[in-house]
């Protein structure tokens, strides 16, 4: 008798458990973050983790009464992989939101299954104009190659260069920054050369010696987040250091995460983004303090303030709909603006795209490191292809 009353009132206690515990779940609002955390591309992922990670840590883990789970998977890169992981995370995880997406690939893959299940795609670092028209719910964080570019163009044109080789990685970015270099350097007058890499296990010298061989007043260069290194090495191995060509073009081949390892070859480079490590705000003073403390002196790059936007932009948007996600979601964060570490930005409610200022850099060193450092600003700047579409 008493063994029963022991074993009921044990049962009792495990069904309240279950129970609240099934409440919980319920409750939970669950982001997945899709990365490459292996391969290639595994800068990014461990950028923007790190850079969600630091935001919960900062702004705590409960938002509008309900827990924040984040549930990190590893596309290694792959984009059939991606699309599979969302997949199950839409249908077995029930998420609330998908997050991430380190290459264009990687990010237009799911987008049919935002568009069927009405889960926002918040895209953390893929940077090809024409994503957000992949589907009304994918919303950006990361830059267009298009809205960098175009300054880069212009700053050329007034700094007495007039014959340049753009040399790009053979894919959506990689184009869009050549196009928009191009168009817009050829209506101030100047000269250009079309050259493209492959993006996979890149070799730069047959390219670098027809660029040796043009002797071009400027190189324009991109290649995406990480790969910055290995082109630099090579521009040193052909001697072009020493050519007097001018090395220019958008941010990501100074990236911050490897500039300070590239030498003193990397001195001078001139580049336009909309982040630097040095940008000069007591946001960005606190954002690159605590995300180094945070991760063994790690230095963010522009992937990591596009994941940490991104949270940002989550968690205000669950703020707005009361922790709902679906239509509610997206809605509440088009037209949202916010001082990032960047700068003043917002969300472009008709693209779904960022607006930020873009930075001209210079590398120079700094209290013995690398830096990009910031010497002129282009105001909020939109992606100028959907802006002269919209025109
Ligand atoms: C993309 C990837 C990058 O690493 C980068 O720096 C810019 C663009 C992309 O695939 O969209």
């Amino acid at each position: 008798m008493r063994r029963r009353t022991f074993m009921g009132a044990a049962g009792a206690a495990a069904v309240t458990l279950a129970l609240s515990g099934a409440a919980l779940a319920q409750e939970a609002v669950k982001i997945g973050l899709i990365l490459p955390m292996t391969g290639p591309f595994a800068s990014t992922g461990r950028q923007i983790e790190a850079a969600a990670k630091l935001y919960m840590q900062q702004h705590g883990d409960t938002v509008a009464g309900k827990k924040i789970q984040l549930i990190l998977k590893d596309d290694t890169g792959v984009a059939d992989v991606t699309k599979r992981l969302a997949q199950e995370l839409i249908v077995n995880d029930k998420i609330a939101v998908m997050a991430g997406f380190g290459l264009t690939p990687l990010a237009l893959a799911p987008a049919p299954l935002a568009t069927q299940a009405k889960v926002p795609q918040v895209v953390m670092a893929a940077a090809t104009a024409t994503i957000t028209e992949a589907s009304p719910y994918i919303v950006r964080t990361s830059f267009t190659l298009p809205q960098a570019t175009v300054p880069m163009a212009e700053w050329a044109a007034k700094n007495d260069i007039k014959k340049v080789v753009t040399l790009v990685s053979d894919y959506g970015p990689g184009i869009d920054a050549e196009k928009a270099f191009t168009s817009a350097f050829t209506a101030k007058g100047g000269q250009v050369e079309n050259l493209r890499v492959p993006l996979a296990n890149p070799d730069f010298s047959p390219f670098l010696q027809k660029v040796a061989d043009a002797k071009p007043d400027a190189l324009f260069v991109f290649v995406p987040s990480g790969i910055g290194a290995q082109f630099m090495k090579q521009f040193v191995e052909r001697g072009l250091d020493k050519s007097g060509i001018k090395l220019i073009g958008p941010g990501d081949v100074t990236d911050d995460d490897i500039l300070n390892g590239m030498g003193d070859v990397a001195l001078g480079a001139i580049t336009t983004h909309h982040y630097s490590a040095a940008h000069d705000s007591p946001e960005n003073k606190s954002f690159v303090e605590a995300f180094k403390k945070a991760n063994n002196g790690m230095r963010p790059n522009f992937m990591a303030v596009g994941g940490y936007d991104g949270m940002h932009l989550i968690y205000e948007g669950l703020k707005k709909t009361n922790g709902q996600g679906g239509q509610a979601l997206i809605d509440a964060m088009k037209g949202m603006s916010w001082t990032s570490p960047r700068g003043p930005v917002s969300i472009d409610p008709q693209t779904r795209d960022i607006v930020q200022n873009i930075y001209v850099r210079k590398v120079e060193r700094k209290d013995g490191e690398l830096y990009n450092v910031e010497f002129a600003t282009i105001p909020n700047v939109k992606d100028p292809v959907k802006a002269a579409k919209s025109n």
